[in-house]
């Protein structure tokens, strides 16, 4: 059998404090995510997927829209543009909400969202043990941001004697609002240009299209439109790699209902949503179900899913009972009527809607954080170690490597009709450079589930070792066997 452990290099293993900063270099390292325009030092909160990240990207989004569509017969998906008339941000409340409250320090002129700075100050006292202090101030600041009192927060702020990380004073200015969209310009000549909006959501692309869709579809309520696609915000706190970007994908569910069943509906996409979560095999203690406080102007009742990501449990997806608010809205605006007559109830109405909207770029990280794993296999004889991303096979950038053990004597020809059989079926690599060690350790590091290696004996009777990313065990199985092994993993 190819020896597993030919390569020895050591990489440093990480500790619970620096296993995010860990993810980020292997992420960089192995092609999965580069920070964007790199060569001119790069553009805070915006990355680039690279060639294994945007496999994996690709097979989360199709995996979501299978999902989604495939699943629910009354779910089909649309694909709308990012510009939209600007009358739609008006309508939807984003033009006059959609903001954070922000402060300054006015000695390094840094602007900081209110929460993340107390949320860090909060983040402080737990280190220290101190969780009957964080946990009452955690409280003064929801219940301050409930009620939009930008005084008390700001006297939080300073009875807790936050510091600006920059000067480290407490110089702060009063809070205000910062809306979070970015604007541009329609039109070449700047007479005739108008300024429109960046989608901050996919979701109006949606709400907008709702008849196009119902009339189209001959949809009945219930039914859901879903949609993957960019969304922009000017988000000020960077730093938090693909958690929190400035561009970034959403993948959004509008789910039609009778008013007066909002809510059952939505319980259960509550649990439609964490049993999709626990299908990506990760397991129910990593999760956690999190109540909003401050309802987002157009909620009713939201909720979030929240992972625990190296840096803490976060919000990964948002499951937001939006009323008939957004339909109401741009009946009003458009003049356009937004109902729905119900034949069964003989009633003509606006549709109330459920919202599930989860972030394709957290997403990704949520799946790379609970994939990558350090592993000490040092025996008694020789220290050794390795890192691999333990991604479920439906997830894998790639799927199967095949590997011939020389680069002679007729076996790169056998491992290219290997391949040849394989590629139409699912996303295999290639490679015969340097010992086998090395490379299957490469094909850890990016999360590939399965290596066949072929070697002289393959000539003989038509085997191949398989080896198992995780266990790292392996065995001899028939060529013919390969395709059936590798899709059975990726179906389950
Ligand atoms: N249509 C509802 C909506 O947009 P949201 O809670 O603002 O709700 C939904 O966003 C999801 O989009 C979040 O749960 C998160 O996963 C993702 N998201 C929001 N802002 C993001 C950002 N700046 N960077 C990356 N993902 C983001």
């Amino acid at each position: 059998m190819p020896n597993d452990d030919q390569f020895i290099s050591l990489p440093t293993m990480a500790n619970d404090t620096n296993r995010f900063q860990a993810i980020i270099s292997h992420c960089k390292e192995y092609g999965f995510i580069f920070p964007s325009s790199e060569i001119y030092d790069g553009l805070s909160a915006v990355y680039d997927y690279g060639q294994y990240g945007s496999e994996l990207k690709k097979n989360i989004k199709d995996h979501w829209w299978k999902s989604m569509t495939q699943f629910h017969e009354n779910i089909v998906g649309i694909d709308a543009a990012i510009f939209m008339h600007p009358t739609t941000w008006k309508a939807s409340g984003h033009v006059d909400s959609f903001s954070d409250p922000m402060i300054d320090n006015k000695d390094s002129k840094k602007r900081y969202r209110v929460d993340h700075l107390i949320e860090a100050r909060i983040d402080e006292l737990e280190k220290a043990g101190d969780a009957a202090a964080a946990g009452a101030l955690q409280q003064a600041m929801d219940s301050l941001l409930a009620a939009s009192d930008f005084v008390g927060l700001k006297k939080l702020i300073e009875d807790q004697k936050i510091k600006c990380g920059v000067s480290g004073t407490s110089n702060w200015t009063d809070i205000r609002e910062f809306n979070l969209m970015f604007s541009t310009q329609l039109g070449s000549v700047t007479e005739e240009a108008s300024e429109i909006y960046l989608r901050p959501e996919t979701a109006q692309g949606i709400f907008v299209n709702f008849l196009n869709v119902q009339k189209t579809g001959r949809m009945k309520i219930p039914f859901g439109i879903a949609q993957i696609g960019k969304a922009f915000r000017n988000e000020i706190v960077a730093r938090q790699f693909i958690f929190r970007m400035r561009e970034f994908e959403q993948m959004e569910m509008q789910f039609f209902i009778r008013p007066g069943t909002e809510d059952q509906w939505y319980e259960y996409w509550k649990e439609a949503r964490m049993k999709w979560h626990l299908g990506l095999g990760i397991p129910k203690e990593k999760y956690r179900f999190h109540p909003h406080v401050k309802l987002a102007h157009y909620a009713k009742a939201a909720c979030d899913i929240e992972y625990e990501f190296p840096i803490g449990f976060k919000e990964v997806e948002g499951i937001h009972s939006r009323g008939d608010f957004d339909l109401r809205n741009h009946q009003e605006y458009s003049k356009k009527k937004m109902q729905y007559f119900d034949p069964e109830i003989n009633q003509n109405y606006i549709p109330y809607v459920i919202e599930t909207s989860i972030g394709l770029d957290r997403t990704c990280l949520m799946v790379i954080s609970e994939a990558y794993t350090e592993e000490d296999l040092s025996t008694p004889e020789k220290q050794d170690s390795r890192v691999v991303l333990k991604f479920p096979t439906k997830l894998a950038p790639i799927k199967l490597a095949v590997l011939p053990l020389v680069k002679k004597d007729g076996l790169p020809e056998i491992a290219r009709q290997i391949m040849d059989t394989c590629k139409s079926q699912f996303r295999c690599f290639y490679e015969e450079k340097d010992t086998i060690g090395k490379r299957y350790r490469r094909m850890d590091a990016i999360g590939t589930p399965f290596c066949v290696t072929v070697d002289q004996q393959t000539k003989e009777d038509q085997t191949v070792t398989i080896r198992y990313r995780d266990s790292m065990q392996q065995e001899r199985i028939s060529i013919a066997a390969i395709p059936g092994i590798v899709n059975q993993q990726i179906g389950s």
